[in-house]
């Protein structure tokens, strides 16, 4: 089976390497699974850089999540999961950027077969992380409005459809003008472009009304600007540092005006919440992908022997969506 490796940490196409390995043996509860889809995050690209919370030994498969259809079971395994969808936890134990994947059959959960395999492979990351953002932190009540950085990435098309579900206002930021275009096409109250101007034109857009929740990814002010206008004892969750500065929230907002200031990371959970809770969330955000609630944008799809090419489109900033791998028959290169 085909696998990409990573020998070593540095930049993506320097160090990940397309190899030949040979089928590793089934463990008992052990499940092969045939990948259908595979998406790269940020996050891969900090795991391979030495930068994530997770650091692996050399050399090392890649990519956190994906889905497939089970190809062969383990003695111990159902024999009813043979030929199923499923999605593949990111718990870093494999790597999904490969034709064929040995995973532990309690980091699976089954998904339909009808809902499309690359919205699916997605699901892993993002959604879970946007569903516990939003309710994880304080009791959002239809009505409300939540404010967050980098609203054109998926995670904040995420976050504005499970907000738009619950009834809940999102206040977006994004830094240019056609970032803002697409969130306020995807359902965005509203949305405002990062500059000199934020804290004002974040007042104007709310029109008097105050935040309980916000969620940051980008880090530096524009988070200092939307903590501003929460409401006394809202809470702030920075989930990334995208600009690799720190958040910059005043000391008197948190301290005069109660603000909470939290970190959130997917990983922690996945790895301390009860199976039945993890899988009871998941199939939550599976059911919505099947009947068309949430989605994130495709840019386009790669086979795994383009990975060159995959990473530096999906390492380029203005893109319109996710880069994803697309394995099997239709293992070509295509806009999603
Ligand atoms: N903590 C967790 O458990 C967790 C879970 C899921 C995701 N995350 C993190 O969330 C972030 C978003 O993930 P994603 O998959 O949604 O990413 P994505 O779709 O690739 O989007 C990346 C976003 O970051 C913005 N951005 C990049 N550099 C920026 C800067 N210097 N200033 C402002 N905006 C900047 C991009 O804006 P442009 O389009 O304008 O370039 C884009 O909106 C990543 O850092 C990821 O690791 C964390």
């Amino acid at each position: 089976m085909r696998q990409l490796q990573l020998i070593a940490h540095g930049e993506p196409s320097d160090v990940i390497e397309l190899n030949t390995v040979s089928e590793p043996a089934l463990g008992q509860e052990d499940v092969l699974i045939s990948m259908e889809a595979a998406p790269m995050n940020p996050s891969d690209f900090l795991f391979v850089r030495g930068m994530y919370g997770v650091r692996p030994a050399f050399p090392s498969s890649v990519g956190a999540e994906g889905v497939g259809r089970v190809a062969k079971i383990g003695s111990k395994v159902d024999a009813a999961l043979r030929g199923k969808r499923v999605l593949i936890l990111p718990t870093y134990e494999q790597g999904t950027w490969a034709d064929e994947v040995v995973v532990p059959v309690r980091n699976l959960v089954p998904m339909s077969d009808e809902a499309d395999p690359l919205q699916l492979s997605m699901i892993g990351i993002n959604p879970a992380t946007a569903y516990l953002l939003l309710n994880r932190y304080v009791s959002l009540m239809p009505g409300d409005w939540i404010g967050q950085t980098a609203a054109n990435a998926a995670m904040g098309q995420y976050i504005v459809a499970l907000a738009k579900l619950a009834g809940v206002k999102t206040l977006n930021v994004v830094r240019r003008d056609e970032a803002a275009e697409q969130v306020r096409q995807w359902g965005g109250d509203r949305v405002v472009l990062q500059g000199e101007n934020l804290h004002k034109d974040i007042e104007e857009a709310l029109d008097g009304k105050k935040l309980s929740l916000v969620l940051d990814m980008v880090g530096g002010t524009p988070v200092g600007e939307l903590a501003k206008s929460l409401k006394p004892g809202g809470s702030i969750v920075v989930y990334a540092l995208q600009s690799g500065q720190f958040p910059a929230v005043s000391p008197g907002d948190l301290i005069y005006r109660g603000l909470s200031l939290h970190g959130f990371w997917l990983i922690n959970w996945i790895r301390n919440a009860p199976r039945i809770e993890i899988k009871e969330v998941y199939q939550k955000l599976g059911d919505l992908v099947a009947d068309g609630s949430l989605s994130a944008a495709v840019e386009q799809v790669y086979p795994l022997d383009q990975f060159k090419e995959a990473f530096k489109q999906s390492l380029q900033s203005n893109r319109s969506g996710k880069i994803l791998f697309k394995f099997g028959a239709t293992d070509e290169t295509d806009r999603g």
